[in-house]
């Protein structure tokens, strides 16, 4: 490329309107919601950085091929469509479309785990440990060592640690291993990607071992396009031919369309087993449906056929690493403590060292999105000892960005809010909870600001 500047490749077809509010509005809706974000109404938000789930906007070609949506019950000829965009990407025998990724989880653990069984992973996304833990199970995260350390740069922090995975299903013996996963790229570890020569060597293990290794292939794209700009041999590759290679390692995947599929529903479940095929086929058929939609409709599955083809696209991967990079560097270069380097969909404010004045238990994250929502409107979302409790490794403040929906001023908009909370961070006070739900407690739970210290003379 020749030129310095990485624009959006698309011009804008439809608009939707945001909401301006004024900073007392935004008070009173804040206290209204018991200041907890998730139960702000979205139109009093005026930047939405909550996920980067199912929050994108659809190309030209997806909004055609909706209308071409064959509804019929069972086979029809959008789910042909799909079946076969899916496999020249992914090269599964078995394509089993779901309504989200969870879905496709549910159906994966329940037919290959069982109580005793141990999974490990780089990092277990929620959803998957929350399946895997319901089937009697036990989900194990094995990120590598550089994953540690938030403020520290590494080209794949999303690698598994390859040494530990051997050592586990040492400890543990194969025969509790049903199957090893490897998330593409590792959400919860900073949206951080896996190198190829990574997932060769966890294929490796799993093929001495017998165990089939499957991919939580969520971000497969972003995943591969950090592969060809970062890692020796693959800088002439395209994206498809990375990922094609990637997915050739393992046994099959869970993926949300959400994400990478460009489409604002819709999943997957891909295996090479014909018998595991046919089972997971059984429990398709028992909660999502017919297996020839699995619960979609067929104009999702036209939209997911579309759109896991231009998440490959090349113009678009470097728009979207490029700006979600953008704001990460623009406002560490100001001294705003971030996971590094910058993650494919989100970039992760680090609270802890951000607001290092309160307490863990005064939920420095939740602190920090509140401040972010009441000074400029963009919604957040704390990923730290709200979300996790005790089990929480670091107090972080995720900004997701959905997939071509704002434009480099709305960036540039989020990177001024956030130096301005930066400049009066002494000032910010910690948050006390006032309830909470027995299990997910950050969707529902209230809160309220913890009144500033009395000083005693
Ligand atoms: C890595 C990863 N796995 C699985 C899921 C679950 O997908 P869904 O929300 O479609 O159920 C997500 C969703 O955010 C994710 O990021």
């Amino acid at each position: 490329m020749a030129t310095k500047t990485i624009i959006e490749p698309f011009r804008i077809k439809s608009v939707e309107p945001i909401r301006w509010t004024t900073r007392e509005q935004r008070e009173e809706f804040l206290r209204a919601a018991h200041y907890n974000l998730f139960l702000l109404p979205a139109d009093d938000v005026l930047i939405d950085l909550l996920t980067d789930s199912g929050t994108g906007a659809m190309s030209t070609h997806q909004w055609a091929a909706v209308m071409e949506g064959d509804e019929s019950y069972a086979g029809s000829r959008s789910f042909d469509r799909f079946r076969d965009s899916v496999q020249d990407i992914f090269g599964y025998r078995h394509v089993i479309p779901t309504h989200q990724g969870r879905a496709a989880e549910r159906i994966l653990f329940n037919v290959m785990c069982k109580k005793g069984d141990v999974v490990p992973n780089n990092t277990h996304f929620d959803t998957t440990r929350a399946n895997i833990e319901f089937v009697g199970a036990e989900a194990v995260d094995l990120p590598c060592a550089e994953a540690r350390n938030p403020q520290e740069s590494h080209p794949f922090k999303g690698n598994m640690d390859v040494a530990a995975l051997e050592t586990l299903i040492a400890k543990v013996g194969r025969e509790r291993v049903p199957l090893v996963m490897l998330t593409i790229t590792n959400n919860s570890g900073g949206g951080q990607p896996v190198s190829m020569g990574n997932a060769r060597a966890v294929s490796a293990v799993c093929r001495k071992n017998g165990i089939p290794l499957y991919f939580d292939a969520c971000r497969f794209a972003e995943n591969s396009y950090f592969i060809k700009l970062r890692e020796e041999g693959y800088a002439f590759k395209t994206p498809k031919q990375i990922a094609q290679e990637m997915f050739a390692l393992g046994d099959g995947c869970t993926m949300s369309a959400k994400k990478d599929g460009m489409a604002n529903i819709g999943g997957f479940l891909c295996t090479n087993d014909d018998i595991l095929a046919r089972q997971e086929q059984d429990l398709l058929i028992l909660t999502e449906g017919y297996p020839t939609y699995g619960g979609l409709a067929g104009r999702d599955l036209e939209a997911i056929a579309v759109g896991i083809q231009e998440s490959l696209h090349e113009d678009y991967l470097r728009y979207r690493i490029a700006s979600t990079a953008y704001l990460g560097n623009h406002i560490s270069d100001h001294g705003v403590p971030i996971v590094q380097p910058p993650g494919g969909h989100a970039i992760y404010l680090d609270a802890k060292a951000f607001l290092p004045h309160i307490p863990i238990d005064q939920f420095p994250g939740v602190a920090l999105a509140t401040e972010l929502y009441l000074e400029g409107g963009i919604r957040s979302v704390e990923i730290g000892s709200l979300m996790f409790a005790g089990a929480a490794k670091m107090e972080l403040v995720r900004l997701a960005i959905p997939r071509r929906v704002y434009t480099q001023s709305h960036i540039d908009y989020v990177v001024e809010i956030i130096l301005k909370v930066f400049a009066r961070r002494d000032k910010i006070r910690g948050m006390r909870l006032t309830y909470e739900a027995p299990f997910l407690r950050h969707f529902t739970a209230h809160l309220e600001p913890v009144e500033a210290a009395v000083s005693v003379v």
